[in-house]
């Protein structure tokens, strides 16, 4: 049995509809399925002007390949302009077209007030656990049993480092030949807890000055490994990616960010990132990833750590409740 067939200019009509009824509505609903997000993800104008451009090109291509093609797809416009159709059919089409083109241009162009777009609530805490609320930093304030542990690794010259620290310090040993391995954080609180070391026992305050400086280089060091790409060397919220988001990674030096919230919901922020937000948040997700895949607990206290005072900002206090 021959394949029912269908004229040229039918086919590449449906052809175009049906790629642009694809790219408008089928991506946006299936990508509804793929993420399982309440809203679709719309494709954006100018990438459906260029799909659009490109099956333009295509269908020229195809329907000019031969005369013959070209008199198949010709022979329904030009019946139609014979009045093949009857003369009310031609009259319809010839008043339609002009009028079709004429209302898309004035709805293109007239210009209209449009209500501002709703704002993005950035510290939502609809979902944000109780729990976290009254959580500190255990190295911001380490102790008394850290600190001595602290003293105890000074005194016999092997303090532990994070891991990630372990290979930079070594070669700084080994190209500078300290007396001691903490002279590699060389700020006055630990200049003067080694001091103190030197001549018998260091006093808590003095060590734990100290220790609260050796957090401070992990928690940097963790920043620069993980956070610097986006949030920046200066905390700016200017690293090298952070031009590729619509929804900017924070700025923390900005008032209204770090110094707004307590500390146990930065923590809280950090471990779940912006998959950890809820619907007040959107429209636009924020591609702050999920620490806690990554990071263990203490690690990400040390960076926060370090952001506040890379920042020079303090948390806000918890209210009592
Ligand atoms: C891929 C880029 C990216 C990386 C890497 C990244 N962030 Fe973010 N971060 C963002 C974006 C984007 C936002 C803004 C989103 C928002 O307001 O929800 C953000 C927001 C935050 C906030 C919320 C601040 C506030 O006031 O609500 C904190 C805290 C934060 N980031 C900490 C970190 C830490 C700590 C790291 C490293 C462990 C890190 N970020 C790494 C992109 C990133």
């Amino acid at each position: 049995m021959a394949k029912p067939k269908i004229n040229r200019f039918w086919s590449t009509a449906i052809t175009l509809v049906a790629i642009y009824a694809f790219v408008k509505w089928g991506i946006p609903a299936a990508s509804r399925e793929i993420t399982g997000m309440p809203f679709p993800l719309p494709v954006p104008t100018t990438l459906i002007f260029f799909y659009m451009a490109l099956t333009l090109i295509a269908l020229f291509l195809l329907v000019t390949f031969s005369d013959e093609f070209l008199d198949e797809f010709m022979a329904p416009i030009k019946k139609m302009l014979r009045g093949g159709y009857g003369k009310a059919v031609r009259t319809v089409i010839l008043v339609a077209i002009p009028l079709i083109a004429g209302w898309q241009t004035y709805d293109y162009l007239v210009p209209r007030a449009e209500m501002a777009v709703s704002l993005r609530i950035q510290h939502p805490s609809s979902n944000f656990p109780k729990a976290y609320e009254d959580k500190t930093n255990p190295f911001a304030a380490p102790s008394d049993a850290m600190v001595k542990a602290f003293v105890e690794q000074a005194k016999s010259g092997e303090v532990a480092f994070i891991e990630q620290l372990d290979e930079d310090i070594s070669f700084w040993m080994d190209e500078t030949g300290p007396d001691h391995m903490l002279e590699f954080i060389a700020t006055p609180p630990m200049n003067k807890f080694l001091d103190a070391l030197k001549s018998g026992e260091p006093d808590m305050k003095t060590a734990r000055d100290a220790l609260i400086e050796k957090h401070l280089v992990e928690g940097r060091a963790l920043y620069a490994m993980n956070c610097r790409p986006c949030h920046g060397d200066s905390v700016a919220g200017d690293g090298p990616m952070a031009d590729g988001y619509k929804l900017r990674p924070i700025n923390f030096t900005d008032n209204g960010t770090l110094e707004t919230i307590v500390e146990g919901y930065t923590f809280w922020r950090v471990e779940n990132g912006g998959v950890g937000l809820p619907l007040e948040a959107t429209p636009w997700d924020s591609a702050m990833p999920e620490w806690k895949l990554s990071l263990t607990d203490d690690e990400r206290w040390k960076i926060i750590m370090a952001e506040y005072n890379l920042a020079e900002k303090t948390p806000r206090i918890p209210e009592k409740h």
